[in-house]
């Protein structure tokens, strides 16, 4: 089989990876990639970008399959015209992307699906902000959740009892010519499940944690994501059956009778609350680094689930096959992400960090003269596997600190509460 990723990112590289260790092996090709997917797949100089020059690719490659990683290209139509084209495509239209493209979007289809979210309040202009905030925080007792209602890369939130903050962070998305969606503040802990559909039907992967804030101890801003682990050994049975059941379903079922079939992976962004399960997010495609954790651990074949989501075949009974390893990812950033970030800067010591057993997976990195060095926000997402998530969790910090990039910064404490809470549970077990 023979498959084209688009994509040059962390994502990309886990998927790419992954599907290389199918039997049979595909044959892969990438468009960009980065050096890290180069070493399993042929790269393509084709920007994320530029569909005609993605569909004159697919046109001259003729694969079996065309996995679209990024929602930049999603929401631009980059499945529609490869699917014009007569390819065949694991990924959500344009007006299916819609659902991360707007969040105001997404809120009216969960109302009009009976999904369980945050109550909102849409704002376009300035004057409306003060009323819209008093509505969704009325008594101003919890932080209030301003959200740019467009794509962000992970940094249009705001969470902030600062009123002040709030109002101009909001400010600064409609002057900008953007909506706002204030939103009720969600307690409790965040899941991300994937969620692959062919549009009817739905198969879920294994649920992970993201981490979407800079510095340890959840302080500083949102990300794009800093790290990642799976499984949640703290999370309820049946979790993965109640989303299935209250959000996936309903939402694919909706979208469908709207005529707007989603094909590819519902990323369902949740809260755990005291009240019960809600939706923080959609998002039309794998996460990001949560594809690293969780890919880490899929033992059945990926190739053949994406080929047959693409072509509207999903088994729903398929069952997936995981491995009882856990996986932790932990983000290597560089110097003032997410504010800023700085390129050019030499990479060392990748081998040290997998001869320590490890896997390291490049997220924004470029090759200049022979040397690797960064080439944008989160650079590297190393990930460790072991036993539990303390083993997979020290392997992944272990390696991580074996890697040199000056300026460079990373959280220390991914999954460690998660760590902490399964060990002593299996001494209590024990
Ligand atoms: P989003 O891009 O919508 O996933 O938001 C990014 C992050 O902001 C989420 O992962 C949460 O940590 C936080 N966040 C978003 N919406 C809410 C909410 N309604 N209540 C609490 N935290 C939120
Ligand atoms: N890790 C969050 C995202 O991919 O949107």
């Amino acid at each position: 089989m023979k498959i084209l990723i688009l994509g040059s990112g962390g994502r990309e590289h886990a998927i790419t990876r992954r599907l290389a260790s199918d039997s049979p092996a595909p044959e892969l090709h990438a468009a960009p990639g980065n050096p890290g997917i180069a070493q399993l797949a042929t790269c393509h100089d084709v920007a994320v970008t530029d569909l005609d020059g993605q569909v004159r690719l697919a046109d001259e490659l003729q694969p079996d399959l065309v996995v679209i990683g990024p929602e930049a290209p999603l929401v631009a139509g980059a499945a529609d015209r490869l699917r014009e084209a007569g390819h065949t495509v694991f990924g959500p239209s344009a007006a299916a992307a819609v659902l991360e493209g707007s969040k105001s979007w997404a809120k009216e289809i969960m109302a009009a699906a009976g999904v369980p979210t945050a109550a909102s309040v849409t704002v376009a202009a300035v004057e409306e902000l003060a009323a819209g905030l008093d509505r969704v925080n009325p008594l101003a007792d919890v932080p209030y959740v301003v959200k740019a209602d467009g794509l962000a890369a992970g940094k249009g939130v705001v969470v902030t009892e600062d009123r002040d903050a709030a109002i101009t962070h909001a400010e600064a998305v409609l002057t900008a010519g953007g909506q706002v969606v204030l939103e009720e503040f969600l307690d409790g802990p965040e899941v991300s499940l994937f969620c692959v559909s062919d549009g009817t039907r739905v198969v879920p992967l294994a649920p992970a944690q993201d981490f979407k804030r800079a510095l340890d101890g959840d302080q500083g801003p949102n990300t794009g994501g800093m790290g990642a682990y799976s499984p949640l050994p703290w999370a309820p049975d049946g979790l993965v059956e109640e989303v299935l059941q209250k959000v996936a379903r309903p939402t694919i079922a909706e979208l469908a009778g709207r005529g707007i079939p989603f094909v590819g992976v519902l990323y369902c962004g949740l809260a755990l609350t005291s009240r019960g399960l809600r939706v923080i997010e959609f998002n039309a495609r794998f996460g990001d680094p949560e594809t690293q954790v969780v890919l880490a651990r899929l033992a059945s074949p990926l190739a053949p689930l994406l080929l047959a989501a693409a072509r509207g075949e999903l088994a729903e009974e398929t069952q997936l096959d995981w491995s009882e390893d856990s996986a932790v990812t932990v983000v290597l950033a560089s110097a003032g992400y997410p504010v800023t970030s700085r390129s050019g800067d030499p990479i060392t010591g990748i081998e040290d960090a997998e001869q320590l057993g490890a896997h390291v997976i490049h997220a924004g990195t470029a090759l200049a003269d022979a040397t690797l060095v960064s080439a944008g926000g989160r650079v590297l997402s190393v990930v460790g596997t072991g036993a539990d998530l303390e083993a997979a969790r020290a392997l992944a910090l272990r390696a991580t600190e074996a890697i040199g990039l000056e300026g460079s910064h990373h959280r220390s404490d991914i999954a460690l509460r998660a760590a902490t809470d399964e060990q002593a549970a299996n001494e209590v077990t024990a």
